[in-house]
């Protein structure tokens, strides 16, 4: 977990907005009104987005670093609602700028605009005069997206529900991975549409999740994975491209898996030094990649 970074450069804090990455994530049932349940073990990796927020005038938005170009600076940005979101439940706070470095690719599976959102609603809720009650603040988070609550928690944590039922884990999950995608934007609700079309039994909830391993919750397997490659086959060849660089173990596995919706998948490995070797491979095969850890 990287969680905030509280430089202090005057009156402006950098925050930290990592990348979530679920290391596993079983279907196990449908609401009425359409919404998923799951059960996912999601860990934050030391990679992610940058904030510098500060008091100003109005409320402003610039955005910058790789990723800029995929959204918008429009009242309709993620960053916004979350701050709209904060004052219509009655947390008080004064305009704000805001400056997010977008370095999580858009449409990846990685949380990206989730991770932002949180980032935001952790910074107003810290700063604010009248902050919000944790269920409260759970609950606006929630609003905003079935991620974002995870994502207020920045933390290794098994979530089930929808996305608001969240446990903790006890222990730390270490680990180093890359992560990888294909130059493909793939929507949540079209994959979850692909999944429900392709009527695949539902997975049981396990009981392992608290005490395992990250390459054990990895070979759990991620139930979305088929029907992001039935809409995107790239995701199917980058997975075949990150298990030829990944050591197998010794019943042949390799921890390689989709991260949430898609498109983006990451490999774990040993070391830093396999994790940054793998970068390069991935780069010069034309893919997005990052060596992290988490
Ligand atoms: O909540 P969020 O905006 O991230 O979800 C986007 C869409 O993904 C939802 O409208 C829904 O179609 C689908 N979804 C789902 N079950 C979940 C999370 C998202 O069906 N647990």
């Amino acid at each position: 977990m990287t969680g905030d970074l509280r430089d202090r450069h005057g009156e402006v804090t950098v925050i930290a907005a990592p990348a979530k990455v679920n290391l596993n994530l079983r279907i196990t049932g449908r609401r009425d009104d359409g919404y998923h349940l799951l059960e996912s073990v999601v860990i934050f990796t030391s990679f992610g987005d940058r904030l510098a927020v500060g008091p100003a005038t109005s409320d402003s938005l610039e955005l910058a670093g790789p990723f800029a170009a995929a959204i918008a600076e429009t009242s309709d940005n993620i960053c916004f609602q979350a701050l709209g979101a904060f004052r219509r439940a009655g947390g008080q706070i004064g305009p704000l700028q805001i400056r997010l470095e977008k370095h999580i690719p858009v449409g990846a599976g990685l949380g990206g605009g989730s991770s932002d959102a949180a980032a935001i609603l952790r910074y107003v809720n810290q700063i604010s005069e009248s902050p919000l009650s944790s269920e409260d603040i759970q609950s606006v988070a929630l609003e905003l997206g079935a991620d974002v609550p995870v994502c207020l928690q920045a933390s290794a944590t098994v979530m089930r529900g929808i996305g608001e039922q969240l446990s903790l884990l006890a222990h730390p999950l270490r680990g180093h991975m890359v992560l990888a995608r294909p130059d493909v934007v793939l929507s949540t609700p079209d994959v979850f549409r692909a999944y429900a079309n392709g009527d695949v039994p539902f997975s049981q909830e396990g009981e392992d999740s608290l005490s395992a391993l990250p390459t054990e919750l990895v070979a759990g397997g991620n139930d979305l994975q088929q029907a992001a490659i039935s809409l995107c086959p790239q995701i199917g060849q980058l997975i075949d491209d990150l298990g030829e660089l990944t050591p197998a173990n010794h019943s042949g596995a390799r921890h390689v898996q989709m991260s949430g919706s898609g498109s983006a998948c990451f490999a774990l490995f040993e070391d830093a030094e396999s994790c940054e070797a793998a970068q390069r491979q991935l780069t010069e095969k034309g893919y997005w990649a990052v060596a992290t850890e988490f």
